[in-house]
């Protein structure tokens, strides 16, 4: 089984290099797959109450046998519990779904600027952690100016901050934001939003050289850049492999030449690709 090296958070708290995402997963199909990946080595577990698999992550869980407190479960708060007291209610329910006593990430999903309440879910977030509810708090799709407003308000950093962030949107500004705030940036869609640029040569000229296989190449990109990647796949095989990236090291031309593409002078460069819904 696959050791995953660990980062310090701004909080004291460690946070396992690569996690494994859950969306859209449901059901039965939720609770194998994430059985399989506690299996193969993963320790952090990204869920969220917009998911609807938080139960089942939590049957998958116990199922798995692995102590609870070697493994890092997060969920998310959805945009529209942002509101105080709502926030703290649907954190709660988050736990009695997930059958835990705490969780040990939990992020504001999305800021939802036009409500105009991150600030008062941040307040509740910093509340749920000193009662030990939440271990870490952070958030999830902020800007810098997002950031700079709930630290100002409450006097509290959160501890990550989970962006899309993949080679065709390399998130350099955004990385920069996080990292001079002592936040530790998460990835999502880490392979790819749309669609993996697996064929792209920067990233199959590496995997050759290598001998590994692109999503390989590109999630070792991540490592090297210091950014937590947390891929998803329904198959045992593929989440192994998506494990297995810590017995090679990429180059530096290799490093720079995956972050080129998603530039705006970059072959994967389409514009501004910030076009998710807000949830
Ligand atoms: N905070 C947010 O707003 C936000 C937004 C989106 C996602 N997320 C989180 O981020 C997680 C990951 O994002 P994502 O699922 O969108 O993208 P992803 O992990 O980059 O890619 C998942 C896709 O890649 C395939 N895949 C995985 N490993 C592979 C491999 N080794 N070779 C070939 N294909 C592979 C999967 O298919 P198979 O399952 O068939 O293997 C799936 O279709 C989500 O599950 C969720 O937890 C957060």
């Amino acid at each position: 089984m696959v050791e995953v090296p660990q980062h310090l958070l701004n909080d004291g708290a460690s946070l396992p290099a690569i996690g494994f995402g859950t969306y859209p997963m449901t059901g039965g199909a939720a609770v194998d797959a994430v059985v399989s990946a506690l299996d193969a080595g993963y320790r952090l577990v990204d869920t969220a109450v917009n998911y609807e698999n938080e139960a089942d992550v939590g049957e998958a869980i116990r199922r798995s046998g692995v102590p609870r407190d070697e493994i890092v479960v997060t969920s998310k708060l959805p945009g529209r519990h942002h509101a105080y007291a709502d926030a703290i209610a649907s954190t709660k329910e988050s736990l009695q779904r997930l059958g835990l006593d705490h969780l040990d990430l939990h992020l504001i999903h999305w800021p939802n600027p036009d409500r105009d309440l991150y600030a008062q879910a941040w307040q509740a977030l910093v509340e749920l952690q000193d009662q030990g509810l939440v271990r870490s708090i952070g958030v999830s799709n902020f800007t810098a100016e997002h950031l700079d407003r709930i630290i100002a308000e409450t006097g509290v950093t959160p501890a990550v901050n989970q962006i899309e962030l993949h080679p065709a949107f390399p998130q350099e500004q955004m990385r920069r934001a996080n990292a001079e705030r002592g936040i530790r940036t998460e990835a999502w869609s880490p392979l790819g939003k749309r669609e993996a640029p697996f064929a792209e040569p920067a990233v199959a000229r590496a995997a050759e050289r290598h001998g590994v296989t692109p999503a390989q190449v590109i999630l070792r990109w991540h490592l090297q850049l210091g950014t937590v990647p947390i891929p998803k796949s329904a198959h045992a095989d593929r989440q192994r492999q998506n494990l297995d990236v810590f017995g090679f090291e990429l180059d530096d031309d290799e490093v720079a030449a995956i972050t080129a593409l998603g530039r705006p002078d970059g072959r994967l460069f389409s514009g501004d690709p910030r076009t998710h819904e807000e949830l």
